[in-house]
């Protein structure tokens, strides 16, 4: 259970508004619509909020004078007492605004600017004893957020919440960007596109675009022992958000005091203005960990593709890829061009047979015996190599958890710093067993596994290592309260190439730095160089060019970056590779320069704690000539530009290796002309030269 405790980094100056007034008039001359407003910083965005006819609470929300929300209900159902709906009146508003800057450990950039004005609104209900509740409003230049604060009350000592009523009522008709909710196969699904029609429940980021040009995407911050929601479309615009169930069918179990997680709009006037919001990051806690020196973002190769691709198997046997002499030789590969980690999966016992329903059979500290973990990592001290941790689950999260404690302390004996994290199982199938031996099965976004999720990172902590789910919950910036939450899947990710049908169409990765990635980093895994490793004519390929491979370092934020192909193929490609070798992990700061959604998007992100700028920049299946401004750099200092581009005649589909590798000097006033192929990129290094 969370408490409210102050944001100890902002300084709330509250100040009782002239709404408070307005409010006082409402009180004397019941039956007034009474109600309050808060305008972000700059004006642009105002949201608002009274009550309806019967005494339901309800906000709207405009940007630049356009109704971009329309009147939206807000409140929750009860189990077993009143719920927050009906036979409420405005009791108090208060106001603030906060504006500082914070610094991240490590992330997308090092500091961050909390710009808000702040609304708090309590509410109650006619009757006696008074059912109390307030809402709490950040608006920023770049979004809004609101969260629900329950004060303790006696009647609600216990609550079950089987309903939130919160809705986006968006004006009208608009394009969107989504994927389907409660399904089998949680995250990872190709984005949809199109008309509002289509969507019955939408997992958040859901992105959309309003006739106007206004671009917004839904979400939520700081999901904390609560339910994540989907997109339900109750009505033709109109979304409620819809909890997760637990397997008995509550949505959330609590009691008073609660706080809900931040409803969240990222708003912005272009496709690219969202690129550099950092509203989900402002919505959460500070550093709960104190000092977390110990977290190290970087890059890592791994015993990994080679399994999705077959030459390898998890389990034991001729082609176990998890073997000791396996790893040295990948070792070698990342201490010979400068990567910090290797993954190894496959190495513990419970990988034989049909691992997917076997998770009851996973052993989390014993190795199969053509792998000796002490070796490994003695071997990769010697380095400068660290080993990453693997614990695949398949779901069964009472066979993990047993084990917890034993499992992560070897992985810290053998200095372990980050372990990769896995519960493939269908949505819905998450095992866990009660004290009575019964099973249940959850989803893998209700609340039994968000305080799954949250306790796994604060147990790594403990022991000083980092975090990095698959088929994990979908993010909501609590990397900045637990920093060793370093990253996570949640996305259709490179592995759906090696076996998905289909794999990833040329517009995925033109599509999720608008969607998925406006909810934190990913591990998508980058980096394949033999694209069409069945073949050419094979359907069972990756549809991008070489260049768009190495495009996706930049595009793609993840503080743990993977290069996800075999070192032999690198090593038949070291011109190429070469950008992968140079390219950092973590950022001074990041800036989205340009960009459409499905179509195209341009990065530029600065290295951290040095001074070397990259730029990646990828198309979807059409080719384009993209002209990019470089007045991110500094002002009169030359650069050497460092691209690997498409070549002219590059296609993903019959010509995805032509590439370009060229140089050209460089200043803030100059503009790079960057032709795209068909699913093409470009990848490019800016070093300050004399
Ligand atoms: C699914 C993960 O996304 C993938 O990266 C991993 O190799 C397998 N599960 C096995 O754990
Ligand atoms: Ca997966």
């Amino acid at each position: 259970m969370i408490t409210d405790r102050p944001d100890k980094t902002s300084g709330i100056m509250y100040s009782y508004s002239l709404l408070l007034l307005v409010l006082l008039c409402g009180m004397i001359f019941p039956g007034d619509v009474i109600g309050a407003e808060v305008r972000s910083p700059d004006g642009q965005i105002a949201f608002s909020i009274d009550i309806g006819a019967s005494g339901t609470p309800r906000y709207h929300v405009h940007y630049r004078g356009e109704e971009i929300i329309r009147e939206s209900k807000l409140g929750m159902h009860f189990a077993s007492q009143h719920g927050f709906e009906y036979d409420f009146t405005i009791t108090r508003t208060r106001t603030g605004t906060t504006d500082n800057t914070w610094e991240q450990p490590w992330g997308e950039r090092r500091f961050v600017r909390d710009h808000h004005n702040e609304l708090l609104v309590e509410f109650a209900a006619n009757e006696r004893p008074k059912r109390r509740f307030k809402l709490r409003v950040r608006v920023f230049n770049d979004g809004l957020g609101f969260r629900y604060e329950v004060p303790r009350q006696s009647r609600y000592r216990n609550v079950n919440i089987v309903d939130e009523l919160t809705e986006f009522h968006l004006p009208g008709e608009a394009t969107v960007w989504w994927t389907p909710g409660r399904r089998f196969n949680r995250y990872e699904y190709i984005y949809q596109s199109g008309s509002l029609d289509g969507i019955e429940m939408a997992h958040t980021p859901m992105t959309v675009r309003l006739p106007s040009g206004v671009h917004m995407s839904f979400h939520e911050a700081a999901l904390v022992d609560y339910a994540a929601y989907v997109l339900d479309q109750r009505r033709p615009n109109l979304f409620e958000v819809n909890l997760t169930p637990w397997s008995d069918g509550v949505r959330v179990k609590t009691g008073t005091p609660f706080l809900t997680p931040w409803r969240t709009i990222q708003i912005s006037p272009n496709a690219a203005g969202l690129l550099n919001s950092s509203l989900i990051l402002n919505l959460n806690e500070p550093n709960a960990l104190g000092d977390v020196s110990w977290v190290k973002p970087g890059k890592y190769v791994g015993i990994w593709w080679g399994m999705h691709i077959r030459t390898f198997t998890w389990s034991s046997g001729p082609k176990h890829g998890a073997t000791t002499e396996n790893t040295k030789r990948y070792m070698d590969f990342a201490a010979e061009y400068g990567f910090d980690g290797v993954l190894v999966e496959g190495w513990n016992i419970g990988w034989d047979g049909d691992w997917f329903f076997n998770g009851d059979l996973f052993s989390f500290t014993e190795t199969y015996p053509d792998f000796d973990l002490q070796e490994v990592t003695d071997y990769g001290r010697e380095l400068g190599v660290r080993l990453i941790g693997h614990h695949e689950t398949s779901g069964n999260v009472t066979n993990y958890e047993k084990q917890w404690d034993e499992a992560l302390a070897l992985y810290e004996s053998v200095g372990v710093g980050a372990v990769k994290t896995g519960y493939v199982a269908d949505a819905g199938d998450i095992k866990w067993v009660d004290r009575n031996g019964v099973a249940h099965f959850e989803w893998h976004d209700g609340q039994f596994m968000v305080d799954h999720y949250l306790r796994s990172v604060k147990k790594a902590a403990e022991h000083k290592i980092g975090v990095n789910p698959h088929e994990p919950i979908k993010d909501t910036g609590l990397r900045r309260t637990y920093p060793n939450w370093l990253t996570r899947e949640g996305v259709r990710g490179q592995e759906f190439n090696a076996w998905g049908d289909p794999p990833n169409p040329p517009e995925h990765t033109a599509i999720i730095p608008y969607t998925r990635m406006l909810a934190g980093p990913a591990d998508f895994t980058p980096g394949v160089f033999n694209l069409t490793f069945q073949g050419m004519e094979s359907k069972q390929r990756v549809q991008t060019t070489l260049a768009k491979q190495l495009a996706l370092y930049v595009v793609l934020y993840s503080p743990l970056q993977m290069a996800a192909d075999l070192p032999e193929n690198y090593e038949q490609r070291l011109d190429a590779f070469q950008f992968i070798v140079d390219v950092p992990a973590d950022w001074e700061e990041s800036i989205g320069l340009a960009g459409e959604i499905g179509d195209y998007v341009v990065m530029a992100r600065q290295e951290r704690g040095g001074s070397d700028w990259y730029v990646g920049a990828l198309t979807d299946e059409e080719a384009r000539v993209l002209t990019v401004p470089l007045s991110f750099l500094d002002a009169g200092q030359r650069y050497r530009a460092e691209i690997y581009r498409d070549g002219s005649d590059a296609h993903w589909k019959d010509n995805p290796y032509d590439i370009v590798i060229e140089q050209q000097d460089v200043t803030a006033a100059d503009k790079l002309q960057l032709p795209l192929g068909a699913s093409g990129g470009a990848a490019i290094r800016l070093i300050p030269v004399n």
